[in-house]
């Protein structure tokens, strides 16, 4: 059943946290909605751009309804991410889709504002829930490490008047992780005392915490030892961190990376193993089990297993 977040949002508060998790192949779908239904979870299935590229957004979709209709107990919200105007009017057309992200975090705050607006008016027009993103992400990603300075971290003082202009349904903020599987160094971390003050200006406002993969280390050594060539030493979110961010109010955290990781480290493995293999169904469907469990486990952590 397709609800709006909000649905989700009002029951999680400050308690537990929905898993909004990005699909762009048959498999992922698959593996997304077999452990939500097993766990009774309720989840975000989100797309970017590139996937709805990757798949066509008629494809993707499909794929994504016809999944529902087979699994009719699994909750779920359909969230367009990280979109710009034409993804969003595109996706409102389609009408599939019970949220939109508007992404205007690279302008500055009074562009970001007019660009946001405009699109909540054209999503809440259908009834559909609106992401905004206010900040920019940090930290080190894909061998750059961003400058820590404080300029890239959603300023508090500018959360509170960013939603009451633009309207939108809940926010994206930059609290310091980063999207990739090289999120944080040394003792870098989430900050919560930007996080504790942007909840405090927003009492009861849904955050978004983008940049939510845990990125385990095992996986990226099983990764290696196969052949791969992914830098280890730097770390993702952790446990802890997701149920303090839960918390302050991170109602969705996105993850989209550790299901590449889980992918490149199925593949990687059975083809070691098995070079005389070609069959694609195999390892196809060891991928689906191993990710059905990695997304029960992420529901669990975020406390949503059994909430739906
Ligand atoms: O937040 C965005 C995703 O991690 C990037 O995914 O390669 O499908 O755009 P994409
Ligand atoms: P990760 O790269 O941590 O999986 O983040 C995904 C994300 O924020 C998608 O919008
Ligand atoms: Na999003
Ligand atoms: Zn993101």
């Amino acid at each position: 059943m397709v609800v709006r977040p909000d649905v989700l949002f009002n029951h999680c508060y400050g308690n537990y946290a929905i898993a909004a998790i990005n699909v762009f192949t048959l498999e992922q779908v698959l593996g997304v909605f077999r452990a939500a239904g097993v766990s009774r979870s309720p989840v975000i299935i989100q797309t970017t751009p590139v996937a709805r590229e990757y798949a066509s957004p008629t494809v993707l979709t499909a794929m994504i309804g016809a999944a529902a209709q087979f699994y009719p107990e699994v909750v779920f919200a359909l969230h367009l991410d990280h979109g710009n105007e034409s993804h969003i009017t595109e996706a409102l057309q389609y009408g599939k889709y019970s949220s939109v992200m508007i992404d205007a975090s690279h302008d500055p705050i009074e562009q970001n504002i007019v660009r946001t607006r405009k699109m909540v008016s054209m999503a809440h027009e259908r009834g559909v829930f609106v992401e905004a993103e206010l900040g920019v992400l940090s930290g080190v990603e894909d061998q750059v490490a961003v400058a820590e300075s404080e300029s890239t971290y959603t300023r508090p003082e500018d959360a509170a008047y960013f939603v009451e202009q633009t309207g939108c349904d809940s926010l994206a903020i930059a609290v310091g992780t980063s999207h990739g599987a090289y999120k944080f160094s040394g003792d870098q971390g989430i900050r919560f005392d930007i996080l504790r003050d942007i909840q405090q200006r927003l009492p009861g406002f849904p955050l978004v915490l983008h940049g939510g993969s845990s990125v385990n280390p095992d996986e990226l050594a099983r990764i290696n030892q196969a052949g791969g060539r992914m830098r280890q030493g730097a770390r993702g979110v952790s446990d802890e961190e997701i149920l303090q961010a839960t918390a302050y109010g991170i109602c969705k955290v996105n993850v989209a990376t550790d299901l590449r990781v889980l992918w490149t480290r199925v593949h990687r493995e059975f083809f070691a193993m098995h070079p005389e293999q070609f069959d694609p169904i195999v390892p196809g469907r060891m991928y689906v089990a191993e990710l059905e469990k990695l997304c029960i486990e992420k529901f669990e952590k975020l406390g949503a297993a059994g909430k739906a």
